[in-house]
């Protein structure tokens, strides 16, 4: 950490900088120059707060030089990780398809979809048995019962599941049946989730505030990690913004800056993202294009009848452009299709 102070710093200032930096057990190394005075900070800066040492007299500035996420951070750890779920890589070598229902409705239309997601390459099933509802009236889930549906399609088609857990009270029983607990947009800086979801012994997919930056991601990621459980794949699937032709905007430079500030893999969701069938195509070829280690996507047997996101599933006759993609592409970034 370095603070630069402004020229109208005091000595009692500078004093006053110092004092607070060592209570903290870390060295100030203070540098004069003409017009203006740097304090280099070395040591475990973690417990010192960047804004309150800001509203300090004399300070102009204070900047990080290195990563306040440590354990998620590729500082520490230069190599990229690879993350198994249920015997599937996610991971840089590989590009790993997870596809599915939005949401489980009954047991045949998980089925179906389930059926859909492998005939497009897809090695995991998404589906979510508990949703997350802009509107308390709208279909909220099946919960456990979707739960043990999601547990009969794996055992009929061998593919490992992913589904949400929007409550620390549910975590163990949804870990109970899923082989990755996702973490929705919405609950990304839900903390008492994130450790509870650190503690579950499953590997976890988070996924990105739809108005976080990526290092507030990051964060949210070292929250999981910090209890314990590194196997962790982050999820791009869009940010808000001025633009009202998509549902949310992908967010592509994410994924490369993402994988360069950490070592988990970085995925990316082109359905809820675009919010639109005809988008999930073109975004998917621009995740896997710029690096992405895996794509989520929505599919639906009817989506005229889905009871969530419906226009964003993906239907029967787009399979085909779908598997396509899973084949030419990744070969092209010099990786297998998971
Ligand atoms: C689906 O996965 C989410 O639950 C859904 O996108 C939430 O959005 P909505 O409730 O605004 O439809
Ligand atoms: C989902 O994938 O089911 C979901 C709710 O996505 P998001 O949290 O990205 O909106």
């Amino acid at each position: 950490m370095v603070i630069v102070m402004g020229p109208e710093a005091t000595a009692d200032d500078l004093a006053a900088i110092v004092s607070v930096v060592e209570a903290a057990g870390v060295e100030a190394f203070v540098s004069k120059g003409v017009s203006r005075t740097i304090v280099g900070l070395v040591g475990d800066v973690t417990q010192l707060d960047a804004a309150a040492l800001r509203g300090m007299g004399g300070v102009r500035d204070v900047m990080r030089v290195s990563t306040p996420y440590k354990l998620v951070s590729r500082e520490n750890h230069p190599e990229r990780s690879t993350v198994h779920v249920g015997g599937v890589p996610i991971g840089p070598g590989t590009v790993t398809l997870i596809a599915g229902p939005c949401a489980v409705e009954t047991h045949q239309q998980t089925l179906a979809a389930a059926r859909m997601a492998q005939a497009a390459g897809a090695v995991l099933l998404r589906g979510g048995a508990f949703k997350p509802r802009t509107s308390p009236y709208a279909f909220q889930g099946l919960g456990e019962q979707g739960l043990r549906i999601l547990a009969d399609v794996r055992a009929e088609t061998g593919l490992p599941i992913v589904t949400e857990v929007l409550d620390v009270r549910d975590v163990e029983l949804v870990a109970s049946y899923a082989d990755m607990l996702q973490i929705g947009t919405r609950n990304m800086q839900n903390f008492a989730l994130l450790q509870a979801v650190g503690a579950a012994g499953r590997p976890v997919m988070l996924k990105r505030g739809m108005t976080a930056t990526i290092e507030e991601w990051l964060m949210a990621a070292e929250y999981i990690a910090q209890r314990g459980n590194l196997d962790i794949v982050l999820c791009e699937r869009g940010v808000r913004t001025f633009e009202t032709a998509t549902r949310n905007t992908l967010d592509v430079s994410a994924v490369p800056v993402a994988q360069r500030l950490s070592h988990l893999p970085v995925v990316v969701d082109p359905s809820h993202s675009g919010g639109h069938r005809d988008l999930v195509l073109p975004l998917t070829r621009a995740a896997v294009a710029a690096g992405a280690d895996g794509v989520i996507i929505d599919v639906h047997p009817q989506p005229e009848q889905a009871l969530v996101d419906g226009p964003q599933a993906l239907v029967e006759a787009d399979l085909g452009a779908l598997a396509q993609i899973m084949t030419d592409f990744p070969p092209l970034l010099g990786k297998t299709a998971a």
